[in-house]
């Protein structure tokens, strides 16, 4: 049974003040759900503040990025082992946004994964194809190469542990978001090249959607076979429409713990 997860992706937004009202409305508004798993992943100055006004709430912390350095002089860079310090559960890795304007590539994306896993926080790496790519019939190929070199380069301990997310560029912060149909076609088969690695961990694999979910579109997306939750930017910045985004997300949950 894969328990849903749902990631509140706060990007570049939000003052203290706006963070710390923005978290005790979502925990508010979550308070009695129990199979969905919850997260926000607010910028890393507001970790601190973050991490303290989610004790004895059902949420859990992340970041939205990590250096793949341990330590060391890296002017500007923040280490795993800080975020676990503060609290962290999950770490985003590989976002569309770090590989187009931050020339993030595989290389960084696999060794960042390392050093997420060593220091015991779960990745959620991020794949997904440009509009040009699907375009081109490339969507496979992209998604398989991005998953691949994650495959070939982390041990099966970091797998285990994975969260993928599927977030095809065209649908982020555009309002275009994939169909259930779509989505699921790539699910599939994020779920089918892992379980050629191994099937316990595709099978336990949580496989997140990202792209424009809305409270209108959440539940027909999380309804799907291998969808499990979803990586939510924009609409994880209204507390309303993240708290029915998580709704959406608990109903799967709950049915799933039928089957
Ligand atoms: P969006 O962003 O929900 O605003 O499309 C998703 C993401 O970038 O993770």
């Amino acid at each position: 049974m894969r328990k849903p997860i749902v990631a509140g992706n706060w990007k570049l937004h939000g003052t203290r003040s706006s963070a710390a009202s923005l978290v005790l409305d979502i925990a508010k508004g979550v308070d009695n759900l129990g199979h969905v798993e919850i997260s926000v992943c607010p910028p890393f100055v507001h970790l601190a503040d973050v991490e303290k006004l989610i004790n004895s709430t059902p949420l859990w912390l992340g970041a939205q990025n990590v250096s793949e350095h341990e330590s060391g002089a890296f002017t500007g860079e923040i280490s795993a082992a800080m975020l676990s310090e503060f609290g962290c559960k999950y770490v985003i890795i590989g976002h569309s946004e770090r590989r187009t304007l931050f020339s993030e590539n595989n290389k960084t994306v696999c060794a960042k994964i390392q050093t997420v896993h060593a220091c015991g926080m779960t990745p959620i790496l991020c794949v997904g194809e440009t509009l040009s790519d699907r375009e081109s019939n490339k969507t496979e190929s992209v998604i398989l190469d991005q998953l691949n070199a994650v495959i070939a380069s982390s041990p099966a301990k970091a797998l285990e542990t994975l969260v993928v997310a599927y977030e095809p560029v065209w649908a982020i912060g555009t309002g275009k978001t994939a169909s259930p149909e779509q989505a699921q076609e790539v699910h599939q088969l994020i779920r089918e090249r892992m379980g050629q690695f191994s099937r316990n961990i595709a099978e336990h694999l949580r496989v997140l959607y990202g792209g424009s979910v809305k409270a209108s579109n959440a539940a027909e997306l999380f309804a799907m076979p291998d969808i499990d939750g979803g990586l939510i930017g924009g609409a994880s910045l209204k507390s309303e429409d993240f708290i029915a985004i998580c709704k959406a997300a608990e109903a799967v949950g709950l049915e799933r713990t039928k089957n």
